[in-house]
């Protein structure tokens, strides 16, 4: 049997994962999956450990969920080990949304300055995990959830031993179902060739039963909505004639960057009336957790799909699953590049589609970008390393540097005052600084 341990179990997106292993158990026979938690979350955790528990009841089969606060204990002989944590919880995230819409700069929790931070206040801590399971568990795979999904996995490729890491993020197979909606057909008869980084991916082509229907998607891409988008994000639809020359798919978090003014008078509306993502989520959250308390309810409530990473389970069990099956089939997931997109480092991490093989995901070659995104992808990803290494080493330079250098921030003054600002608001959760 299977043992997984999930570190942030406490979140309320647990039940999707379960719901996930349930659904698959035929194949992938989970034995044990141990729901890990710090202190702070111990309540989050006995309620969605108990929903989970009647879950697993309801379905009858022989899965024990084991709940706990000893995040060792847990690592002990696991062949998976899926992170979902947010450092600092949701007023972390909270700060770095409001902190740069302030300044009149994107607040967002994996783009812009809020990205950055997030990265700053995360890595470390998967670094510490990645240590604990060099010891405890050095045969298991790391399937990162946790945001910056993308420089995260970035950080553990090269600054920890562990080389079995893989970052998920559910936007491609949002796309992807986007695209069977959008054309009236079903999610299984399209493949889109991904490539690009994590909430920076692109689709490059799009089939349907194997027929290219790039320019037909592209197409409908236009305003108003094309229904393309993720529940966290405002769905704009884009200007039509630019889609055309940019000639791929982008993907629902490319608005920042090609939307950014519309994008940013969306937030601050939403700032001054409803509450920036994380106060909403706040109050989604607190929704949630009062359902989960229901001691008659053992699914998973229709309720979860309000939030941005509905059907995140679908990437998760549907890599763990061709992992343990070697299954050899293609999932668009976070690995180390090694050539397989030309311009961009072979040791960092891109979102690729991958043969997922029992040794892990092998990229499937793209070779160069088009001209017409390469540089954004750079961009961004010279971004993630520095900001990477800030991480690492508490450099104030660096993590200045990052700042400025990303494309949503439009001077080095603006971000010094943003990076000075948010260094002293989140120094409980940045030690190393
Ligand atoms: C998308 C992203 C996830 C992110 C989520 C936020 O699905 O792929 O990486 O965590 O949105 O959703 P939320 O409901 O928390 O705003
Ligand atoms: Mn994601």
């Amino acid at each position: 049997g299977i043992k997984i341990v999930t570190i942030g179990g406490g979140s309320s997106y647990t039940p999707e994962l379960v719901e996930g292993i349930i659904k698959r158990y035929d194949e992938l026979p989970v034995k044990e999956l141990w729901l890990v938690d710090i202190e702070a979350g111990k309540e989050k955790l006995a309620i969605v450990g108990n929903l989970a528990k009647r879950m697993v009841k309801k379905a009858g089969i022989p899965m024990t969920i084991h709940l706990t606060l000893n995040r060792r204990e847990a690592l002990i002989g696991a062949d998976f080990v899926t992170t979902q944590m947010r450092v600092g919880l949701l007023d972390a995230r909270a700060i770095d949304e409001r902190i740069p819409l302030k300044h009149n700069v994107i607040g967002q929790e994996t783009n812009g300055p809020g990205g950055l931070f997030k990265g700053l206040r995360t890595i470390p801590v998967i670094l510490d995990i990645a240590k604990d399971m060099e010891e405890l568990c050095p045969n298991a795979w790391l399937i990162n959830f946790t945001n910056p999904a993308g420089m995260v996995t970035e950080a553990v490729l090269r600054y920890s031993n562990i080389q079995k890491v893989v970052g998920l993020c559910n936007v491609p197979i949002g796309m992807r179902m986007g695209v069977a909606k959008l054309l009236d057909t079903t999610p299984d008869r399209v493949h889109i060739d991904f490539a690009g980084l994590n909430h920076m991916v692109f689709g490059l082509n799009v089939y349907v039963d194997g027929d290219k229907v790039t320019d037909k998607v592209i197409a409908n891409l236009c305003d108003p909505s094309s229904g393309i988008t993720m529940k966290n994000i405002v769905d704009l639809g884009w200007e039509k004639e630019f889609i055309k020359a940019l000639g791929v798919l982008p993907c629902p978090y490319h608005r920042y960057y090609y939307q950014t003014e519309t994008m940013l008078e969306e937030e601050k509306k939403a700032a001054t009336t409803v509450g920036t993502r994380a106060e909403v989520v706040k109050k989604l959250e607190q929704d949630l957790f009062e359902l989960y308390k229901d001691p008659e309810l053992a699914i998973k409530p229709p309720q979860l799909e309000k939030r941005g990473g509905a059907y995140y389970s679908d990437a998760a069990c549907n890599l763990i699953n061709s992992i343990y099956n070697d299954k050899k089939d293609i999932q668009p997931v976070n690995v180390r590049n090694n050539g397989a997109i030309a311009s961009i480092p072979d040791d960092s991490a891109v979102e690729v589609n991958c043969i997922i093989t029992k040794e892990g995901p092998l990229p499937i070659s793209v070779g160069d970008l088009p001209v017409s995104v390469r540089g954004l992808v750079q961009q961004i990803k010279s971004f993630e390393r520095v900001a990477a290494e800030a991480a690492v080493t508490g450099d104030y330079h660096k993590g200045l540097l990052a700042m400025t250098i990303n494309p949503l921030v439009p001077s080095d003054r603006k971000a010094k005052m943003i990076y000075d600002e948010m260094l002293e608001a989140h120094k409980e959760h940045l030690p190393q600084f």
